[in-house]
């Protein structure tokens, strides 16, 4: 099942060719799909379906993906779904976590959480919420701050595969990123920032990812050129996929172990290089 807003934005043309579609999908249709813009919030798909394919030519039977920031929990239950369908292309399990701390955003820490943009009880998680129609989702309740230590402390969890961050703040975004303490994770690790807009080098989630690079061997980097080609698919790529990145985790047993990009391996012939 899909959230509400992703079903507001799902026109019934498109519905129509995500059905058939479905009839018999395999990978390069499915890829087809997220890249013309077909499926709503497609850069989650995108995000999972990525993750999967280097996961599993790597040969990784399941992977962690976590969504940090999930207020009425619209974005998971969209991970949900995409998540059953991209399993069944790449042979693998797919483990979801949100991180949430219930009450809205919570008070800012300094100037880098832009209080100009977000207030603190903003966001509350309501009686609206569909929290309880997610159905795999395993939810973490609290601060980050606390949170996220105890998670790579206490718990056994696949390797992380992606992040969604979309907990707005400077310090939420750098309390996220604690995850990636843990070694339990890919190669690469798939980011996707839904708030970096209007932020400077210095604050809100762009400033976390500055901030992480100073202080880490491992890099969080844009993909050269993504945009571009994904935009000459969908205009909207043109701006979504600016908020794709990646964790070069350069010191991993798997960094250079060959794989197929699973970008230009789905790409139709139309592609020119
Ligand atoms: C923009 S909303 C998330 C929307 C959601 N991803 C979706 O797609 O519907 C941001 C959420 O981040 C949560 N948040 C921000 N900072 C947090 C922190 N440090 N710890 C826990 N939750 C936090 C807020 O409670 C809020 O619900």
């Amino acid at each position: 099942m899909l959230s509400r807003s992703s079903k507001k934005y799902f026109s019934i043309f498109n519905q129509i060719k995500y059905f058939i579609s479905k009839l018999n999908i395999n990978e390069r249709k499915y890829f087809d799909l997220i890249l013309r813009g077909i499926i709503p919030r497609p850069q989650y798909a995108f995000g999972i379906f990525f993750a999967s394919s280097i996961a599993s030519q790597l040969g990784y039977k399941k992977i962690s993906v976590c969504e940090f920031g999930c207020w009425e929990g619209e974005g998971l239950l969209d991970l949900e779904h995409y998540s059953a369908e991209i399993e069944k292309l790449f042979n693998i399990e797919i483990e979801i976590y949100g991180f949430e701390g219930g009450d809205g955003m919570p008070p800012p820490i300094d100037y880098r959480d832009r209080a100009y943009q977000y207030s603190e009880g903003e966001m509350k998680t309501s009686k609206k919420s569909c929290l309880d129609s997610l159905k795999r989702s395993k939810l973490i309740y609290g601060n980050f701050k606390e949170t996220v230590p105890d998670f790579i402390k206490n718990k056994k969890f696949s390797p992380i595969g992606a992040l969604f961050i979309d907990a707005d703040y400077f310090s939420s975004t750098k309390d996220s990123f604690k995850i990636l303490d843990h070694d339990n994770k890919l190669p690469k690790v798939f980011l996707y920032f839904d708030d970096l807009n209007f932020s400077s080098n210095f604050t809100g989630e762009l400033g976390a990812i500055n901030d992480f690079n100073q202080k880490n061997k491992s890099k969080m980097e844009t993909v050269p050129e993504l945009s571009e080609t994904m935009s000459l698919y969908w205009k909207k790529w043109n701006f979504l996929a600016k908020r794709f990145y990646l964790l070069h985790n350069f010191s991993h047993p798997k960094y250079n172990e060959r794989y197929i990009n699973p970008f230009y391996n789905n790409l139709d012939k139309n592609y020119q290089k």
